[in-house]
């Protein structure tokens, strides 16, 4: 196990019925708060109106940002700065899933820097103050509700890039589950894929005694597929949501890499594909990450944690198969099984993507912008492009 630090200040507030809780909250906060949501479902589902009136009986003045797109991009955070600035605004809250919440993390932190929030986003510029940050999470999967980290996507230069400052780490989220029953089935689907991504990402490290971090990722991935399929006929079904919700969370708060070092090749691959497709984050995570796995495997890399995966998680059995590989081989036909069972696509060509060699070497340039990725399997253009080549 690596020496490792842990910091995360966010008050969570979890509960069925805890929006209620809201008003209370905005009291701590300052006067005057920018709302920020995405295209309307906050809207259509009464969740606008019970924000809107906790936020005027705790005496606030509301400004408010919508629109924030699914792959939330640069252009519409440098609208909410130019009102953050315009209206003296005191804090942000964010009203919606992982994008609206990102979205609020650029505003919130690029509201206080000299430059475009492009820069801060691309690692040019460091902040130094931000705007305090409150979350009403309506969609369990990024676990951007308690952690440092914002995804932005540029339409200009077809780029999405991953940043993260302690300062975007929000003040206080309130975590009601009974806000996730009108989520529609595939958008649930996206989130417990992108869940057990993180964990995966996570999973794969090279550290050994790391027992207690493997553990928490295991019993997260457990309880995941335990809980997940009972929302394909009951999506009201209250310990499913609370317990994807919970999973969603400690996935990506540093709980899960306490002591290690996480892969994450792939979702540097899946951002690269989706700041050109405009995919959903889970759907190209489904297709990829068992395509890395497997590429994993045939190059020798992973047999040993991949077989810990698949006696620890989906309960196969040593005895069954011949050696560790066999077993890891056997773990990925599980873990596809499990997400094709609850509707995830399977290969680019779900999403009619077709790759063409321009297409390849413009995924691979996007993926290595910042060079050679993946902690615990090391990528290089020949292999990145192997591996997309995989995934149609
Ligand atoms: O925009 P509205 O109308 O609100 O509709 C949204 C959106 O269309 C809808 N939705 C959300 N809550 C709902 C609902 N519909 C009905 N009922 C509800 N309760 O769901 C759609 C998708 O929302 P979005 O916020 O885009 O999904 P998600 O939470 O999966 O966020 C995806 C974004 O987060 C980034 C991804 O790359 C992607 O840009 N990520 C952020 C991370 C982080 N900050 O730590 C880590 C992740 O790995 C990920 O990269
Ligand atoms: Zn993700």
């Amino acid at each position: 196990m690596n020496p490792f630090q842990y910091y995360n200040p966010t008050m969570l507030i979890f509960g069925p019925g805890k929006l209620s809780l809201l008003a209370k909250q905005a009291e701590t906060m300052g006067e005057k708060v920018l709302l920020v949501y995405g295209g309307g479902s906050i809207k259509t589902h009464g969740v606008y109106e019970r924000v809107i009136q906790a936020l005027q009986k705790s005496g606030k003045q509301v400004f408010e940002l919508s629109g924030v797109e699914p792959n939330p991009r640069v252009s519409t955070a440098r609208k909410g700065i130019e009102l953050c600035r315009n209206h003296q605004i005191d804090w942000v809250l964010a009203v919606g899933g992982g994008s609206v919440i990102d979205c609020a993390k650029a505003i919130a932190v690029g509201c206080t820097i000299d430059a475009d929030v492009w820069d801060l986003v691309r690692s040019k510029v460091t902040a130094r103050s931000a705007l305090p940050l409150g979350v009403v999470l309506t969609l369990a999967a990024t676990g951007s509700e308690m952690n440092p980290y914002s995804v932005i996507t540029n339409w200009e230069t077809n780029e999405k890039i991953g940043w993260g400052s302690p300062l975007a780490i929000p003040k206080f989220s309130i975590l009601d589950p009974e806000l996730t029953y009108t989520l529609p089935h595939d958008q649930t689907v996206y989130g417990v894929v992108d869940i057990m991504s993180h964990v995966l990402e996570q999973y794969f490290h090279h550290q050994e005694h790391t027992a207690i971090t493997d553990g928490f990722c295991e019993t997260i991935l457990r309880s995941v597929i335990e809980y997940a399929p009972l929302l394909k006929d009951d999506p009201n079904n209250e310990d499913s949501r609370s317990t994807i919700m919970h999973a969603g969370t400690v996935a990506l708060n540093g709980i899960t890499s306490m002591g290690t070092i996480g892969d994450w090749a792939t979702h540097n691959l899946e951002h690269a594909v989706s700041a050109i497709f405009d995919i959903p984050h889970g759907g190209g995570l489904a297709i990829l990450f068992p395509v890395w796995i497997r590429y994993a495997l045939d190059r020798g890399t992973a047999p040993k944690k991949v077989a810990q995966l698949g006696i620890n998680v989906f309960g196969l059995k040593s005895t069954d198969f011949k050696d560790e590989l066999e077993l890891g081989y056997a773990t990925i036909i599980a873990l596809e099984k499990f997400w094709r069972s609850l509707g995830a696509p399977a290969t680019l060509s779900d999403y009619q993507i077709t790759l063409d060699d321009a297409i390849l070497e413009s995924l691979a340039d996007k993926t290595l912008i910042r060079g050679p990725f993946g902690r615990f399997q090391k990528l290089d253009r020949a292999n990145i492009i192997e591996i997309y080549r995989r995934a149609q």
